[in-house]
């Protein structure tokens, strides 16, 4: 379902972001399996709170923010202003094309989509990955149920288990972060 966020829920995210950039955002951009000359996709990119981040490190490479929420999508363009190698897509769930990414993460956004939207977003994000890509998702570990189904879902569509961890984030707790990559 869409869902447009108020201003205060975009005013509490900028202070989360000035507050906790480097530890929570950074820390997982940090962690992401990149060189500088990728394909990136930011599934759900929110404010851009990730993708300022992730943006630095592929000079030679592109970023496309997706997100559901155009008011989202309006306050990610000015987090990343000045950045040149960035597109912003507006999408119902959809990445736009097959086998195109090299990278594509979801930052808190899988386990609030619904059980039967999912079961579309997970095939449609596999399929956007080149093979050999990773998919990296960081959602709150509480949500048992979604992430079972995430897993087994990313497992039904070629993609392989390569790595995870638990890292506590602040306002969330607890957290699980995976990668999986695309066979
Ligand atoms: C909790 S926010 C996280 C934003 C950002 N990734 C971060 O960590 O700051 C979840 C984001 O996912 C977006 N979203 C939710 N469902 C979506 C869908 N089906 N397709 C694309 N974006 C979606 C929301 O609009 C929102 O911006």
């Amino acid at each position: 379902m869409k869902h447009e966020p108020t201003p205060l829920e975009i005013f509490l995210t900028k202070l989360a972001f000035l507050l906790y950039g480097k530890s929570v955002y950074k820390a997982f951009s940090d962690r992401l399996p990149l060189n500088g000359d990728e394909q990136v996709l930011d599934f759900g990119c929110g404010m851009g709170t990730v993708a300022f981040y992730v943006a630095k490190k592929i000079p030679r490479g592109h970023l496309t923010c997706l997100d559901i929420s155009r008011r989202w999508l309006k306050t990610c363009r000015k987090t990343l202003r000045g950045y040149k190698n960035i597109s912003f897509l507006s999408g119902e769930s959809q990445p736009p094309t097959k086998d195109s990414f090299d990278v594509a993460y979801c930052h808190f956004v899988l386990h609030d989509i619904p059980e039967r939207e999912l079961e579309k977003v997970i095939p449609a994000l596999a399929g956007a990955l080149k093979s050999g890509g990773a998919l990296v998702f960081r959602e709150p570990f509480k949500e048992t149920k979604k992430i079972a189904l995430i897993k087994s879902l990313a497992e039904q569509n070629r993609l392989i288990p390569k790595d995870s961890r638990i890292t506590d984030v602040p306002l969330m707790g607890n957290s699980l972060e995976c990668i999986y990559i695309k066979q």
